[in-house]
């Protein structure tokens, strides 16, 4: 059967039961994957059980307006495509076609260093939509240099940089059945186009050893060592807004605040990084305090419908990012996959927000919810 539009399904459980169908199992492996035995992952998901959504009282409003601006970037709503490295393991077109679905829907793309394509191809691909740069710190500062001057000349406009990934999570899936995208020249196009990766890095073109430009990889973006002395380079080199992603603890926040951090994305990395680590959720609450208003704060990890998005704006994120339900979407339909699942998203906030009688997301808070017993 030809999937279309109307085939992938609003229904998370069965959107993602019909792309594990259509994915190989490398490719849903490593989509699924968790730290350890995904107990990280699977509480990221519980944590949103225990809350239930109040109305307040009143009438409930014609109308919603999800619309913001997040450190300048005007969005129609609180909700982003979070940054995901090799999405051509879903669809041949990719990240491309990701950043068209984006476009589509006039919400933020993130791209990742570890992209399919070049966040040059990308850019294009998004052509006038919004869009971030995430960035693996590598341990080249040279290279560190050519990827924020290439994303700004490509429009990109903030940096979000990924503090969890250091070292790679331990992933008995993709371990057992002896998988790394890498090992197949994906996911590598980003940074093996880079001149400075080619020169200092890439002694072989990626082409001819998709093998030693992972392994290159591995070398040069591991990079336990980093810390907060080495941000003076960021600045150096990056005019725009600066993101830290991976924020779990209100030391790291207050932290963040001190070194003049324009914003923060609380996140586990999905659970795929640290198993054992607290639900992201459970998190937020503590982050926000410490914060208290003085940026903006992000929330990711386990959001899989409009309702739990709903949640984690009612507990403070400003704004919500959005993983593996794309690249599901993705994997069944391409760009009109993945616009689907995000639009649906979007739409179901919509509507809880409207539900709960609130005129848009801004005015939710901690007391728009309730403990579910
Ligand atoms: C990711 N994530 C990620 N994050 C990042 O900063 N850079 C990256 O390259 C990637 N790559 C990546 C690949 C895959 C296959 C997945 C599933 C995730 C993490 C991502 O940005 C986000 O934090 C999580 O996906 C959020 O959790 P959910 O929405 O998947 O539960």
């Amino acid at each position: 059967m030809t999937t279309t539009e109307q085939t992938v399904p609003r229904d998370l459980a069965q959107l993602e039961a019909r792309a594990a169908e259509s994915l190989s199992p490398e490719s849903l492996g490593y989509i699924r994957a968790g730290a350890g035995d995904r107990d990280s992952t699977r509480a990221n998901a519980a944590a949103f059980r225990r809350w239930r959504i109040k109305r307040r009282p009143g009438r409930t409003p014609e109308k919603v307006d999800l619309s913001t601006t997040i450190l300048g970037t005007r969005m129609p709503a609180p909700v982003l495509f979070a940054p995901v490295g090799v999405q051509t393991l879903a669809h041949p077109q990719g990240d491309l076609a990701t950043a068209r679905a984006a476009a589509e829907l006039g919400l933020t793309y993130v791209h990742s260093t570890q992209g399919a394509y070049k966040m040059e191809d990308v850019a294009r691909a998004n052509g006038d939509g919004a869009r971030w740069y995430q960035l693996y710190w590598p341990t080249d500062d040279e290279l560190v240099a050519s990827f924020l001057s290439r994303a700004a000349a490509a429009g990109y406009t903030h940096l979000v940089i990924t503090l969890d990934t250091t070292l790679l999570g331990w992933r008995p899936l993709d371990l057992d059945i002896g998988y790394s995208p890498f090992l197949e020249n994906k996911g590598i196009a980003n940074y093996t186009s880079d001149p400075v990766f080619q020169r200092k890095h890439m002694p072989v073109p990626a082409e001819v050893a998709p093998l030693a430009a992972g392994v290159a990889f591995a070398g040069v973006f591991q990079n336990p060592g980093l810390s907060w002395d080495q941000l003076p380079l960021i600045r150096r080199n990056w005019d725009g807004p600066i993101l830290l992603k991976g924020i779990q603890s209100p030391r790291d926040a207050r932290l963040a605040v001190k070194h003049g951090i324009d914003g923060i994305v609380v996140s586990n990395h999905g659970g795929r990084q640290v198993d054992g680590a607290i639900a992201s959720l459970d998190a937020l609450v503590p982050v926000v305090d410490a914060v208290d208003g003085r940026m903006p704060v992000l929330f990711d990890s386990g959001i899989r419908t409009g309702r739990d998005a709903f949640k984690a704006l009612a507990l403070g994120a400003d704004a919500v990012l959005v993983g593996r339900p794309y690249l599901y979407g993705l994997a069944l339909d391409g760009q009109r996959g993945a616009r689907r699942v995000m639009r649906t998203l979007v739409d179901e906030l919509e509507h809880e927000v409207r539900r709960a009688r609130h005129r848009s997301h801004r005015t939710l808070s901690r007391s728009s919810l309730t403990r579910a017993r």
